[in-house]
Order: structure tokens, then C-alpha cells, then sequence
């Protein structure tokens, strides 16, 4: 039998027909910010929510792919633009693609092994591919919400743990009002 093989989206509302809508609040990201005393200080005074994905999981075998739509909302914490956790697969060779929809964000990447960082621009028409063995978090440099879908496959899984250890190298800050790439 087929499994469910069609879906809509819409970039304007983020929304995704079918799926598990997960959302993680500024609370869930403890450890991820630079700046703990304001990352504290917004949770305690409204711990905003900062993003939900909607992932459809159609089928879980080698060859099977699953996607999700996410909706990362604009802000910054201290000087540090709002981001995903960020992770790694815990297939490490597993690749990723990510369509840009709507807003201004930008993919962090890091190769695992090397700790070579890049900041990959994605907005609408743009496609970042995301290499295997790269740790990859999303973050929101604009000022409305950054709507975008990732395609990876079904067994890639997802090591958060790797990152609560060692956080990335690098942190996306504003500067003059412009995103900057800067030594954690
Ligand atoms: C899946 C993927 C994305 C992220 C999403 C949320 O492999 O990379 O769908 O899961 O951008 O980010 P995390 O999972 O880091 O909280
Ligand atoms: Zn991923």
C-alpha cells in the first residue's frame, strides 16, 4: 500500500498538511545562547516560542526520505539572532536539503571532524545542501518569520546529545545591524 505520498504547504501561514507539529520554546534551548543572564531573563519573562516543525515521516525503511516544514519566528538574545538547537544525524553520513521559503535566515554549518564553519544564506528560491557528518542549526537574521522544509533521510535520526556537549564553534550575532560570524 502507498503511505500517504501528497501533502500542501502554505510559506505564508507555515503550515503543512499531515505531519507531527513539534515546537520548542526558548526554555528547551538551554545552553545553545552565549549570553545566559538574558537568555534567563526572556524565560523567565515570557520564554517565547521560538519554532515549531511540522515532519512527515511516510516511510522509515534505508531508501525512504521524510521532511519537515519549520517556522523559525525573528528575534535576537542578547546580540545572538534566534536559532534551532542545531544537531547532528545520528547517521552521520546522512545529508540534507534545505528549500528556502519566506523571510532571512541562514544555515550554520560545521564539519564535525575539522570544526570548519560557513554561514549559507536561506530565503526564499534558495537551497542549502546540507554535507554528511555537518552539524547544521538554522537561525532567523531578519525581522518576520523564517519558513523553510528540510528533506533527509528516514534513518538519519537526530543527535542533540553531540551538541549539548560541544556547542558550535561559532556564533551569528548582529553587528551594525548585520549578521556577523564570530568566535563562541
Ligand atoms: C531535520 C532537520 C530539520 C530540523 C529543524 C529544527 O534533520 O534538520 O527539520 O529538525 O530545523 O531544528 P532542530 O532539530 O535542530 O531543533
Ligand atoms: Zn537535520
Amino acid at each position: 500500500m502507498f503511505p500517504d505520498l501528497s501533502q500542501v504547504y502554505d510559506s505564508t501561514s507555515a503550515t503543512l498538511t499531515g505531519g507531527n507539529r513539534v515546537e520548542r520554546r526558548l526554555s528547551d534551548l538551554a545552553g545553545c545562547f552565549q549570553d545566559e543572564a538574558a537568555w534567563k531573563a526572556l524565560v523567565e519573562e515570557s520564554d517565547p516560542l521560538l519554532y515549531a516543525v511540522t515532519a512527515v515521516e511516510p516511510e522509515n525503511h534505508a531508501g525512504g526520505l521524510h521532511y519537515g516544514l519549520g517556522v523559525l519566528y525573528p528575534g535576537r538574545v542578547g546580540e545572538e539572532y534566534v536559532m534551532t538547537k542545531g544537531h547532528l544525524h545520528t547517521w552521520r553520513d546522512a545529508a540534507e536539503v534545505y528549500i528556502g521559503l519566506r523571510g532571512e535566515g541562514a544555515m550554520l554549518l560545521e564539519d564535525w571532524e575539522s570544526g570548519e564553519s560557513r554561514l549559507e544564506p536561506l530565503r526564499a528560491n534558495s537551497i542549502v545542501y546540507v554535507p554528511g557528518n555537518t552539524a547544521h542549526r538554522t537561525i532567523n537574521v531578519g525581522s518576520e518569520p523564517l519558513v523553510y522544509i528540510g528533506v533527509y533521510p528516514a534513518q538519519a535520526g537526530h543527535d542533540y546529545a553531540a551538541i549539548a556537549q560541544r556547542n558550535f564553534r561559532k556564533i551569528v550575532v548582529s553587528r551594525d545591524g548585520a549578521p556577523s560570524l564570530q568566535d563562541r
